[in-house]
C-alpha cells in the first residue's frame, strides 16, 4: 500500500457506474448495445442550451464564478425563494457528499430507506457516519419507521422522492406530517432528483415546507429532466445556515462555466424541457401498462425509469436483457430498473425482455 490512506477510504467501495453499452458489446461480442442503465435523458440539449454551451466555449481559459451567483438568482426566481436559501453544487451527488461533509463525524447516524440512492451509503462511509437502514414498504419509502428510527445521533435522515430505484413517491402532506416528528437537530434531506417527472397528485410544491422546517435542505438536479448529466450541476434549497455549510465544502471552482451557462439557458427554456418530459412521462405509461399487460408487476412508476421487483432472478434477468443488446441496472436478489428511452429504446427493451425467456412476476 503506498502511502497511508485513512481506513475508511480503503474499505470503501467506488460508486458503481451504470455499465457503458460498449462493455456490454465487448463482454457478449454484440453490437448495437443500448445504455438504460443511468436515468439519462434519451435527448441532447435543447437548441438554445446547446448555443450557451458552444459560446461559453472562448471562455474556459478563465475560472467560473464559484459562487455561481446568476444561476442561483435564476433558480431563486424559479422556486419562488430567496436567493440566500440556495446553493450550487457538482450535481446533486455533489451537494450530497458536500452535506455529509459538512454536517457528519465519526459515530453519528445517517437514516435512510432501502434500497435507495446508491451513494448515500458511500457518502456516509466517507465520512464514518453509521449507516441506519430503513426497509421500504411496498417498495416505497415508509416514513413511519424511518421517523422511528431517528434517535439523538440523526444527524440526516434522507428522504427520496421519487425513491431510485424504485420509482415510488410519497406525499407532500406525509412529509409535512413526518417533518413534524424529526428532531430540529436532524437535517431532513428531500432528494428530489426526479421531481420533473412526477404525475402523483398527491405530491405538491415541496417548496411551502421550508417556511415551517428549518431542518429541511431540498435536493434537485440539472442530470435528468433538463438532460445535463454531463456537465454535472445540481442545487439544493434550504436555510440560509445550511446553504451557507454546504458552501464552505465546494472545491473551488466545482461547478464549471459552462454547466452554469447551460443550467441558465435550460431554465429559461423551461417550456421546452417540460415537453420533452411529458414525451417520457407518455413512453413511461405505455412502458409500464405493457409489462403489466404481460404480467409483470411494475409498481408506481413516477420518474424516468421502471421499476421490476424481480426479487431473486434480477441478476439472471439483468445478464440475458443485456446479452439482447439492452444494459439495464439490476440489483441482485432484489430487481431491475430500467431507464424510460425514446420510443425505439423502449420498444427494443420491451422485445428483448419477452425474449429472456423469464417467467413475469
Ligand atoms: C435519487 C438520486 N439523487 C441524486 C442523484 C445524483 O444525480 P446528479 O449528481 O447527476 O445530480 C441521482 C442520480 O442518479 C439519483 O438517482
Amino acid at each position: 500500500m503506498t502511502g497511508r490512506p485513512r481506513p475508511a477510504i480503503s474499505a470503501l467501495p467506488a460508486y458503481k457506474p451504470g455499465r457503458s453499452a460498449a462493455a456490454a458489446e465487448a463482454d457478449h461480442g454484440i453490437a448495437d448495445a443500448i445504455k438504460l442503465a443511468s436515468n439519462e435523458a434519451p435527448f441532447g440539449p435543447l437548441p438554445s442550451v446547446a448555443g450557451a454551451i458552444s459560446s461559453g466555449v472562448e471562455q474556459i481559459n478563465l475560472y467560473a464564478d464559484h459562487g455561481a451567483s446568476a444561476l442561483r438568482e435564476d433558480i431563486a426566481a424559479a422556486v419562488k425563494v430567496d436567493v440566500d436559501q440556495v446553493t450550487v453544487g457538482a450535481g446533486s451527488a455533489g451537494i450530497l457528499q458536500q452535506l455529509l461533509l459538512a454536517y457528519c463525524d465519526r459515530g453519528d447516524e445517517v437514516a435512510m430507506c432501502w434500497p435507495s440512492f446508491e451513494a448515500y451509503p458511500v457518502f456516509a462511509m466517507l465520512v464514518e457516519a453509521e449507516q441506519v437502514r430503513v426497509p421500504l414498504r411496498n417498495e416505497t419509502f415508509d416514513l413511519d419507521a424511518l421517523a422511528a428510527a431517528i434517535t439523538p445521533a440523526t444527524k440526516i435522515v434522507f428522504v427520496t422522492n421519487p425513491n431510485n430505484p424504485t420509482g415510488t413517491t410519497v406525499g407532500t402532506d406525509d412529509i409535512a406530517a413526518f417533518l413534524d416528528r424529526v428532531p430540529t437537530t436532524c437535517l431532513v434531506v428531500l432528494d428530489e432528483a426526479y421531481a420533473e417527472f412526477v404525475t402523483d397528485p398527491r405530491v405538491t410544491d415541496s417548496m411551502r415546507l421550508l417556511a415551517d422546517h428549518d431542518n429541511l435542505i431540498i435536493t434537485r438536479t440539472f442530470s435528468k429532466a433538463h438532460g445535463l448529466a454531463g456537465l454535472r450541476v445540481g442545487y439544493a434549497v434550504g436555510h440560509p445556515d445550511v446553504v451557507s455549510m454546504v458552501d464552505r465544502t465546494l472545491v473551488p471552482f466545482a461547478v464549471n462555466g459552462l454547466a452554469q451557462r447551460a443550467a441558465r439557458a435550460s431554465l429559461a427554456a423551461s417550456d421546452e424541457m417540460r415537453e420533452r418530459v411529458a414525451t417520457v412521462i407518455a413512453e413511461r405509461t405505455r412502458v409500464a401498462d405493457t409489462l403489466r399487460s404481460a404480467g409483470w408487476t411494475v409498481p408506481d412508476a413516477q420518474a424516468n425509469f421502471v421499476w421490476l421487483p424481480v426479487g431473486d432472478v434480477a441478476a439472471d434477468l439483468g445478464v440475458r436483457l443485456e446479452r439482447r443488446g439492452v444494459v439495464t441496472r439490476a440489483f441482485p436478489d432484489v430487481g431491475v430498473r430500467v431507464t424510460i428511452s425514446d420510443a425505439t429504446g423502449n420498444d427494443r427493451f420491451l422485445a428483448a425482455l419477452a425474449d429472456c425467456d423469464i417467467t413475469p412476476r
